[in-house]
């Protein structure tokens, strides 16, 4: 019977809570990553922009996706991390109109969008640098439309965006992105400064957090204290029943105590319910009832003080 319940508390201890955190660590959540050189933890879901709530404004300065100065490119660039961009687009050119709504980066040249790349959650590391990419952007300009004899190809390419993400090690600076160069306006690199690129330590990696630790703790003392106190009831003062319970007298004395203060409250509290007004008018005739056992408690309780007081 002890043996049983020792390690059906064993399975208890073990199971929950150890062999999972293992595999939990291979699924890492949407937007962050586990450098494999450093060991250090990565989350990006903080510089991800996200539409306002409804019928809030967005915080000074936060208002839509991250944006890009394209410089001698000629167009602006829109960004967000991790996830699609706030501005809805409403005409994007050569991307099917179902992805519209996925697409992570952006500019606008001639009154047209051009998409390059859809949202990607995953980064990656490439040695100790951060990188996240989107891919399926609208088409690249192909070679094949300049000579339009020929077929198009059956691979058509799709503008993809690189973002290489650097540490800003000042807490106080603010997370910016800037455009590093396009190749053959189809690949596009941009570099990205966070304090959120600098990694720090994972806090969900530890299997049981303080409080549960202490919560183990507790439990193994009291288990130590009843098992160890029936014992020695058992053994040495040759107790049975209940009474071999360590320390039996006191947590009687304890669980009468605790049993009349919930008498005294729950009584003296129904008296000042209102509710109870309109209730008792009806039921005049228990009223006396309700009253004689009321006091007997009181009684009861006082006659218990009275013992512990004596003792
Ligand atoms: C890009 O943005 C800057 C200001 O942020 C603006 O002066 C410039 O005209 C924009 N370029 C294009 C092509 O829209
Ligand atoms: C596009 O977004 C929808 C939800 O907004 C999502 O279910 C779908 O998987 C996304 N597609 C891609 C290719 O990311
Ligand atoms: C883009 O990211 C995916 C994971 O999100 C990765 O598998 C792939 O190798 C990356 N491609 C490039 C060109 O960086």
């Amino acid at each position: 019977m002890k043996l049983a319940f020792f390690s059906s508390l064993v399975f208890l201890l073990s199971t929950p809570d150890f062999s999972t955190a293992a595999e939990e660590s291979k699924s890492l959540k949407p937007c962050t990553i586990r450098s494999p050189t450093t060991d250090r933890f990565f989350n990006l879901n903080p510089i991800r922009r996200e539409p306002p709530e409804e019928g809030k404004k967005a915080k000074e300065g936060e208002e839509g996706s991250w944006h890009a100065k394209g410089h001698d490119y000629g167009a602006n660039f829109t960004i967000n991390f991790c996830g699609p961009v706030v501005e809805e687009l409403t005409h994007v050119v050569d991307l099917s109109k179902d992805y519209w709504k996925n697409v992570s980066a952006f500019y606008e040249r001639d009154g047209e969008q051009y998409a390059i790349g859809l949202e990607n959650s995953e980064p990656v590391f490439r040695g100790r640098k951060l990188v996240l990419n989107y891919t399926g952007g609208s088409l690249c300009p192909s070679k094949s439309s300049l000579h339009s004899h020929e077929a198009p190809s059956e691979d058509e390419r799709r503008k993809t965006t690189v973002i290489s993400l650097l540490c800003e090690s000042d807490p106080l600076a603010k997370t910016s992105i800037s455009f590093v160069a396009a190749v053959d306006d189809c690949v596009y690199f941009f570099e990205g400064r966070s304090p959120f690129a600098c990694g720090g330590v994972e806090a969900e990696t530890q299997a049981l957090s303080p409080g549960g630790v202490f919560g183990v703790i507790v439990l193994i003392a009291v288990l130590v204290y009843l098992i160890g106190g029936c014992v020695y009831q058992r053994t040495v003062m040759h107790q049975r029943g209940w009474r071999q319970l360590p320390n039996y007298a006191m947590w009687a004395g304890i669980g009468r105590f605790v049993m009349d203060m919930f008498i005294i409250l729950t009584s003296s509290c129904a008296r000042f319910l209102p509710s109870r007004r309109g209730y008792s008018r009806v039921s005049l005739g228990h009223e006396n009832g309700r009253r004689g056992r009321r006091n007997d408690d009181e009684n009861r309780l006082i006659d218990n003080l009275d013992e512990e007081w004596d003792d």
